[in-house]
C-alpha cells in the first residue's frame, strides 16, 4: 500500500490538472458493456464524484446494451443489430425506454447519490433536451453486384435534429451531475432510440465540452486482431476509411463516428478508454499517461 507521504505526493501531482480542468465540462459516455461489474461501476462513479468536487463539470450519458438484451430475452423479443445499431420495432422501443430510463439511469443516479454526490437523471425528452427524427441507414445491397446502396429501415432508431442544453446547464450550475439516458422525442411526440455514443458527441458539442471520454469494454480502437494493434492516436480523417475497410465494426462504428462528430463540433479532446480498468477515467484526466485511443483533428 502507499505511505502517507506517497499519497500526499499523488495529490500534489494532480494539482496542475485540477487547476487546468476547473470549471470545464467533461462529457463522459458510460457504455453499458463497461457497466456490468458492480464493483467497477462504483469506482467509475466515485471518480466522477471526485471530478465534480474538485471543480470540473462532469456530465454522464449512458448506454445499456447488456441490460436491454437481458430484458428483451426475458420478454422473448428478438433483437438484431445493423452496423452497430439496434433495429427497434414497437415492442423493442418500449423495452429500450423502460430499461434505459427506468432501470439503468436510476441505478447510476442512485449509486452517485449514495456515495455522497448529487445526480439528476433525465432522458432526451426532459426539457426538450434532444429532438430526434427517424434515421435511415444507407447499406450496400448484397444482391446487387454493382454495389448499389439502399436505405435500410431501422424502426424507431433516431437521428439527432436538435439539442437544447438549457436544462443540463441549469443542473450543472446548481451543483448536480446530470445523467442522460439516450432516448428522445420526435416532433410528433414519437419516441426514438438513439445510440448513446451519438448523444454524447452531440451533447458534448452543444455544451462546448472541453473533453469527451467514451468508456467502453475494450482498450480503445484496434487496427488488427491482437492487443498490440491498439491505436493510441488516430486522426479524425482516418476514421471513415477504417469503417469502410471493416477494421472498425459493430459497436465501434457509432463510437468512432461520434469521435469524428465531436471534433467537428469543436470538442478538442476526444478519448476512447477502457471502462473495465479501475480508475481509467482518473488516469485519463489526472495523468500524462496516454491510455486508450485519442482522436485528434
Ligand atoms: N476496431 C475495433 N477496435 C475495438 N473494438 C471494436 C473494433 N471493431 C469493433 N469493436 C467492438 O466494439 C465494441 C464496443 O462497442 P459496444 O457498443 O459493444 O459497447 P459500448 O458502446 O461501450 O456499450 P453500449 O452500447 O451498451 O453503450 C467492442 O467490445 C468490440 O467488440
Ligand atoms: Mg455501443
Amino acid at each position: 500500500m502507499f505511505s502517507a507521504l506517497e499519497k500526499a505526493n499523488v495529490l500534489t501531482e494532480a494539482l496542475p490538472y485540477i487547476q487546468k480542468f476547473s470549471g470545464k465540462t467533461i462529457l463522459i459516455k458510460y457504455g453499458g458493456h463497461a457497466m456490468t461489474d458492480q464493483k467497477l461501476a462504483e469506482l467509475v462513479l466515485k471518480d466522477i464524484i471526485l471530478m465534480k468536487l474538485v471543480g470540473m463539470n462532469p456530465v454522464i450519458v449512458h448506454g445499456g446494451g447488456p441490460a436491454i438484451n437481458e430484458w428483451l430475452q426475458k420478454l422473448e423479443i428478438k433483437s438484431e443489430f445493423i452496423q452497430g445499431l439496434r433495429v427497434t420495432d414497437d415492442a423493442t422501443m418500449q423495452v429500450v425506454e423502460m430499461v434505459l430510463t427506468g432501470i439503468v439511469n436510476k441505478k447510476i443516479v442512485n449509486l452517485i447519490n449514495s456515495f455522497g454526490g448529487k445526480a439528476v437523471g433525465l432522458s432526451g425528452k426532459d426539457g426538450k433536451l434532444i429532438l430526434a427524427k427517424k434515421k435511415y441507414l444507407t447499406v450496400e445491397n448484397p444482391k446487387n453486384s454493382q454495389g448499389a446502396q439502399e436505405l435500410y429501415d431501422l424502426g424507431w432508431v433516431g437521428d439527432i435534429v436538435n439539442i437544447d442544453p438549457a436544462l443540463v446547464h441549469s443542473l450543472i450550475q446548481e451543483g448536480y451531475i446530470p445523467v442522460v439516458a439516450p432516448v428522445a422525442a420526435g416532433s410528433q411526440g414519437e419516441t426514438f432510440n438513439i445510440n448513446a455514443d451519438y448523444v454524447a458527441a452531440a451533447l458534448g458539442g452543444a455544451l462546448k465540452a472541453y473533453k469527451l471520454v467514451l468508456l467502453t469494454d475494450v482498450e480503445g480502437i484496434f487496427l488488427g486482431e491482437d492487443s498490440g494493434s491498439l491505436a493510441s492516436e488516430l486522426t479524425a480523417q482516418e476514421i471513415p476509411q477504417l469503417i469502410e475497410e471493416g477494421v472498425i465494426k459493430g459497436g465501434m462504428i457509432p463510437k468512432a463516428e461520434s469521435c469524428l462528430e465531436a471534433i467537428n463540433m469543436g470538442v478538442e479532446n476526444v478519448h476512447i478508454v477502457d471502462g473495465r480498468k479501475p480508475h481509467s477515467l482518473l488516469l485519463e484526466i489526472f495523468t500524462k499517461e496516454g491510455i486508450g485511443t485519442m482522436v485528434v483533428k
